[in-house]
């Protein structure tokens, strides 16, 4: 499988801080998955709509993953930017991330990360601490392979029970 992954954020963008969310996320998937591109843009919804269009259609990611810029801050435009290039939306995902982060922290409010997908390729945003990158990964690791499946039109193990003893 083939990841991108967009840092959304002023500061790291503008060499102000070092990015760590961004390696980890390669890192926490690179069992699974090779990263083609890693990136990291500033909170401009253009500019991350652009290059979530370029690693869906150019680079034919099969997930990228952004992190930051979902919160309340007044430049945090990540999931706008999202909406903007998806062609269909995938909530499970985002409620997922954000039901069981609650167990976590409350905060897990603040995040009004989306995913959905465009073309064959599902865009996940998560938000910008390693902490909630590290725990939203590990609540949506299971299906990643799944999704990836399907969405190139392989159905055949929809069926499966994945392990489960039922
Ligand atoms: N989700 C998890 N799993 N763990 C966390 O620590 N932090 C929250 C929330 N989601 C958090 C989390 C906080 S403090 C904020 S402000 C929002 O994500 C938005 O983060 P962002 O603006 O960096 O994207």
């Amino acid at each position: 499988m083939i990841v991108s992954v967009v840092t959304v954020s002023d500061r790291c963008s503008q060499k102000l801080c070092e990015d760590k969310s961004g390696p980890l996320i390669s890192e926490l998937l690179s069992d699974i998955a090779q990263t083609a591109e890693y990136v990291i843009v500033p909170d401009e919804k253009e500019v991350i709509s652009t290059e979530l269009i370029r690693l869906a259609d150019e680079v034919r990611s099969d997930i990228i993953f952004t992190t930051g810029g979902t919160g309340f801050a007044p430049r945090d435009v990540t999931p706008e930017a999202t909406k903007a290039v998806i062609e269909k939306e995938a909530p499970g995902i985002s409620e997922a991330i954000r039901q069981k982060s609650l167990d976590i922290t409350p905060k897990a409010m603040l995040s009004r990360a989306t995913a959905g997908i465009r073309g064959k390729t599902l865009i996940v945003n998560l938000p910008g601490s390693p902490k909630a990158v590290r725990e939203s990964i590990e609540i949506i690791l299971p299906v990643l392979e799944h999704a990836v499946e399907t969405l190139q039109g392989n159905t055949q193990n929809c069926g499966g029970n994945y392990g489960r003893s039922v």
